[in-house]
């Protein structure tokens, strides 16, 4: 929280940000300085520690659109009569999950007071959020002046993009070695994971379990030489000082198509194709083909229209890094990074459309070579500073990754807390990730349960949250002993289900009515008790 001591000290940095206290305390003087404030006036408080709230901007701080399942009509519904900045926060898809640079909070801040004017960098909201933004946008310069934002002085609103240490945010990336690749998935599995490391000698980065790891990868050249087919241009065409071919690789995205990119066509032509991109450029969709266009798919549909290359790469959107959960400890692994990543990949009618990020860790990236990457501070998801504490941990799929990260850690540091898994996936036969591994921790009593659910083992679907209200009992003992509740994975079903049989166990075993246990898990929430890396 921004906060002005009795002794007006100014905290600007919060104490979590990744600065010794000598660097934070020069910054909290910097930015004191550009940002005019004397440290006489207290700072109103903010969600994540570095943009104040603007004078007249009159809300109450609660966000209770602040949840990422759901659905972006009921979170503009829940915001509406709050401030710009709030309803713009709204837009977002509410994970917190840094991929554009700040928390939800902030960068709708950051929009709202014109200090970032990129509004495109919600990917988990993709084109939804995109288009929210931009209508609320329009209405900047009709909020009345005394609840506007002050207009930016020179140091920007969020304080990471001006003092980003390098690889430390995505607006300052390092480069790392790509060391291995390794299939988590037996023969005979439908899922195509990988175990990823990165050697991060030469970069000089950190991190802590409950982290994530950023990467810039590159789109697929295949791909990429296609899209230079259908526009009828040369590879060597200079757009933005670099041959187009160079541009398309490494600068824009490829997938989904964006309304620009229809706008575009929509100028290029006329009659019933003219008002056909019109219409897609307005979120519709004609031929109710909308949701499957990529930009290759885009040039097919409209195939007589061959944009100039530089009209057609300034239509695209900016290529963004990925993000993963860190899966090792740099204890374990002393500069070393692991990830573990399901590699997407589905069809667009006749033709596979490759995840680009994914595909290139899983098959394109030849070991050895440097990718751009950066580390992204986990907020609020990381292990109870008492070792003690007991830990339950649920992560089917990729969501093990953060575990075996804090179960390493655990065990590097001898921490005597208990420590209990739950894996699911859908085979036990292939898709146990880390079975060996795993195994030995729990033959060497470092975990003290597994307990696992397979989903395509029997008729009958089995998850983990079916696995733990067989285990209600116990899993009420373990939350009445302090424990702590982590969950990672899907998003937009798993962590819903699992949170609901959260609030079931403590309603059954815990013997409180549906609102009291649901207001229980809600306290764990505030207390740092539950919590979530979903995506
Ligand atoms: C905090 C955080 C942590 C994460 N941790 C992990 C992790 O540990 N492991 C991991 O694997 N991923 C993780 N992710 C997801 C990861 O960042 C990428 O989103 C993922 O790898 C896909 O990126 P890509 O570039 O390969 O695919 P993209 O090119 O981005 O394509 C993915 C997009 O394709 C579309 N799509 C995907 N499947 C289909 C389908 N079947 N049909 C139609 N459309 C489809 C969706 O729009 C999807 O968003 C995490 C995300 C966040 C935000
Ligand atoms: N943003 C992206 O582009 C991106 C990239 C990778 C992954 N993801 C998403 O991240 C998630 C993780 O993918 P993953 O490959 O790690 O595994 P996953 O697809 O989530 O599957 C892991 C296990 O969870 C099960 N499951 C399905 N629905 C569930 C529910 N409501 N509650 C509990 N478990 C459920 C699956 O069962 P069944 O499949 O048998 O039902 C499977 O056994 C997926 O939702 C995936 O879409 C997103």
């Amino acid at each position: 929280m921004n906060q002005i001591t009795p002794m007006s000290k100014i905290e600007i940095i919060p104490a979590t940000a990744p600065f010794s206290e000598a660097q934070r305390s020069w910054l909290n003087g910097f930015l004191a300085g550009a940002l005019g404030i004397d440290g006489s006036t207290p700072l109103p408080p903010a969600q994540n520690g570095a943009v104040l709230a603007p004078a007249g901007d009159i809300d109450d701080g609660e966000a209770p659109w602040h949840d990422q399942t759901m659905p972006i009509a009921e979170r503009m519904k829940l915001a509406e009569g709050r401030p710009l900045r709030r309803r713009m926060m709204a837009a977002m898809a509410q994970q917190d999950c840094g991929q554009c640079g700040y928390n939800c909070s902030d960068y709708s801040d950051a929009i709202a007071d014109r200090s970032e004017a990129r509004l495109n960098l919600c990917v988990p909201g993709g084109k939804e959020t995109a288009r929210m933004l931009k209508a609320l946008y329009e209405e900047i310069d009709k909020v009345p002046a005394a609840a506007k934002p002050a207009a930016p002085t020179a140091a920007p609103a969020t304080v990471s993009v001006v003092v980003s240490a390098p690889g430390r945010l995505r607006d300052n990336p390092v480069e790392a070695t790509f060391l291995s690749r390794r299939l988590l998935n037996k023969p005979g599995s439908e899922k195509e994971t990988w175990h990823i490391e990165f050697d991060l000698g030469e970069s000089g980065l950190d991190y802590v379990v409950g982290d994530s790891f950023g990467i810039f990868a590159k789109n697929d050249l295949g791909l990429v030489d296609q899209i230079i087919a259908l526009l009828g241009a040369s590879h060597m065409t200079e757009v933005k000082g670099k041959p187009l071919r160079q541009c398309l690789l490494e600068d824009v995205s490829l997938s989904p198509a964006p309304d620009t990119l229809f706008e575009l066509i929509s100028f290029l032509t006329g009659g019933a194709t003219r008002e056909k991109a019109r219409r897609l450029a307005q979120g519709e969709d004609p031929d109710g083909d909308a949701a499957t266009l990529d930009v290759m798919a885009v040039l097919q549909k409209f195939s007589g229209v061959r944009p100039h290359p530089e009209a057609f790469v300034e239509a695209l959107e900016p290529l963004q890094p990925r993000l993963y959960s860190i899966s090792s400890s740099p204890k374990a692994n002393p500069g070393r990074v692991a990830l573990t990543v399901d590699a997407v990949r589905y069809d667009i009618g006749p033709r596979r459309r490759l995840g680009v990020c994914s595909t290139c860790l899983a098959e394109r990236i030849p070991l050895g070579s440097v990718m751009k990457v950066y580390v992204q501070k986990a907020t609020a998801f990381g292990l109870p500073a008492d070792p003690n504490v007991p830990i339950i941990m649920i992560g089917p799929g990729t969501g093990i990754a953060p575990f075996r990260a804090f179960l390493q850690e655990r065990i590097a540091t001898r921490a005597p807390g208990q420590n209990w898994l739950y894996f699911g996936h859908q085979r036990s036969d292939f898709d146990f990730f880390y079975e060996d591994e795993l195994k030995a921790m729990r033959k060497a009593g470092h975990l003290h349960r597994l307990t696992l659910a397979w989903s395509r083992d029997a008729e009958e679907k089995i998850y983990v949250q079916h696995r733990m209200r067989d285990d209600g009992r116990d899993f009420w003992d373990w939350l009445e002993r302090g424990a702590h509740i982590y969950v990672c994975g899907d998003a937009t079903r798993m962590a819903k289900d699992v949170e609901t049989a959260l609030v079931d166990i403590v309603a059954q075993h815990g013997k409180r009515s549906a609102g009291e246990a649901a207001a229980f898990v809600a306290a764990l929430k505030k207390q740092g008790r539950y919590q979530q890396d979903v995506y």
